[in-house]
């Protein structure tokens, strides 16, 4: 096997708690060359814990021997990052969202191309055995499609990762903290084209671009895979202070709707993530454990009818982990000129919907409740 000499950029919860380890589990596919995060207490965690090479900053881990970096950097940080990737001839993993625009990612591709390198996202449920299952159970045909719905409830990452080893690294310097948020709010604007008040802007980048990017990311596949073109928004919501989003989107002419929403319930540990697709006479249901429970399956039910019976089955198709899938996908989209699976294309037309929701959204909230972000 020809291992790939990989860097990792950011060492915070999703690099120590899956990245790094995993990269560690797949030795005769990665060499993990080294770490990089402005956090001391971040380097000194991994340096202790997986005996890695760790470095202060992109450019020292730069100058290491590598053939690809795996980007776990703030979301605002991705972009220049991915570039100094590509710049140095790298073959690039980088975690959603790869950017908050369309614009911004076209400059992400445009320097892959260039650079005659890989770039993927950090998309896993795209490797997820029950994902691949239920797009290979879909109809050949989009003919009796009426609703698609995806229902997210969140605590977020604390309740699934408090029993690993893992340590925040809370002693950045306050300057790099600032001029992350400043960046950030930079690339909210250029991508949104708007100025967002407080609760939109915060409902933006974390319900909408942090983590219903994901199910968008897996239903867009689902669609592709029904020959369904691009809907029309004809509905969103931004709402409890942002730790809600809510988009609708018109399918097919009106012959079906696809509703989502996603909230943030930090109070109560429990996760729920469900896709759903309803036909005249079927459903499909994903129902997705939180990505950090390794190795559990996520359900797929298929459900039919004739209108008196129904037939019900669950498919199981094995219990590979998604975070463990996509690590090998970049190993053979780099080594065996495996197709990308999650391009930086797929990642545009997924921020460019959910910044036609934040559009949407702006367009319908009374300015005396949103306010102006300053
Ligand atoms: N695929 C998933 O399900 C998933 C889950 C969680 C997070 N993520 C994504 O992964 C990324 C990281 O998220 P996280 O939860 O680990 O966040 P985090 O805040 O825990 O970690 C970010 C790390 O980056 C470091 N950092 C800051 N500036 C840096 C710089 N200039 N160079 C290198 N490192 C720098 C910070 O010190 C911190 O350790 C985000 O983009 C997030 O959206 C993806």
């Amino acid at each position: 096997m020809d291992r790939v000499r990989i860097g990792v950029v950011g060492a915070g919860g999703i690099a120590q708690v899956e990245h790094v380890p995993n990269l560690l589990r797949l030795p005769a596919l990665f060499d993990l060359k080294g770490v990089c995060d402005p956090s001391r207490t971040a380097r000194d965690f991994i340096a202790g814990r997986y005996g890695i090479a760790v470095f202060e900053s992109i450019d020292q881990l730069l100058e290491q021997p590598l053939d690809a970096i795996l980007v776990a950097s703030p979301d605002a940080l991705h972009k220049e990052h991915v570039l100094a990737g590509l710049g140095h001839g790298l073959h690039v993993f980088c975690e959603k969202p790869l950017c908050y625009g369309a614009a911004d990612i076209a400059e992400l591709a445009a320097a892959r191309d260039a650079a005659g390198c890989v770039l993927q996202v950090g998309y896993m449920k795209r490797f997820d055995p029950s994902y691949e299952a239920a797009l290979a159970s879909l109809p050949g045909s989009s003919k009796t499609l009426r609703h698609i719905s995806v229902e997210v409830s969140d605590p977020d990452a604390w309740p699934f990762v408090r029993h690993h080893e893992w340590q925040r690294g809370q002693d950045i310097p306050t300057q790099l903290i600032d001029e992350v948020a400043a960046k950030q709010r930079h690339q909210v604007q250029r991508a949104v084209g708007l100025s967002l008040d407080p609760l939109s802007y915060r409902g933006f980048c974390g319900a909408y671009a942090s983590a219903i990017v994901h199910d968008v990311n897996a239903v867009h596949g689902l669609l592709d895979a029904l020959h369904i073109p691009e809907g029309q928004v004809v509905g969103a919501q931004l709402y409890a202070g942002g730790d809600g989003g809510h988009g609708s989107v018109r399918l097919l002419d009106g012959q079906a709707l696809w509703t989502m929403t996603h909230l943030t319930v930090p109070q109560l540990p429990y996760y729920s993530e469900r896709i759903s697709l309803i036909f005249d006479d079927a459903a499909l249901e994903l129902e997705f454990p939180s990505p950090y429970l390794n190795h559990q399956a996520t359900r797929l039910t298929i459900r039919t009818g004739d209108g008196h019976k129904l037939h019900s089955r669950d498919i199981n198709s094995g219990y590979a982990e998604a975070f463990v899938e996509e690590l090998k996908g970049f190993w053979s989209a780099i080594r065996e000129s495996a197709p990308v699976r999650n391009t930086a294309e797929q990642a545009a037309r997924d921020m460019t919907l959910l910044c036609g929701l934040a559009h949407w959204h702006a367009a319908h909230t009374t300015p005396a409740k949103t306010g102006a972000l300053s």
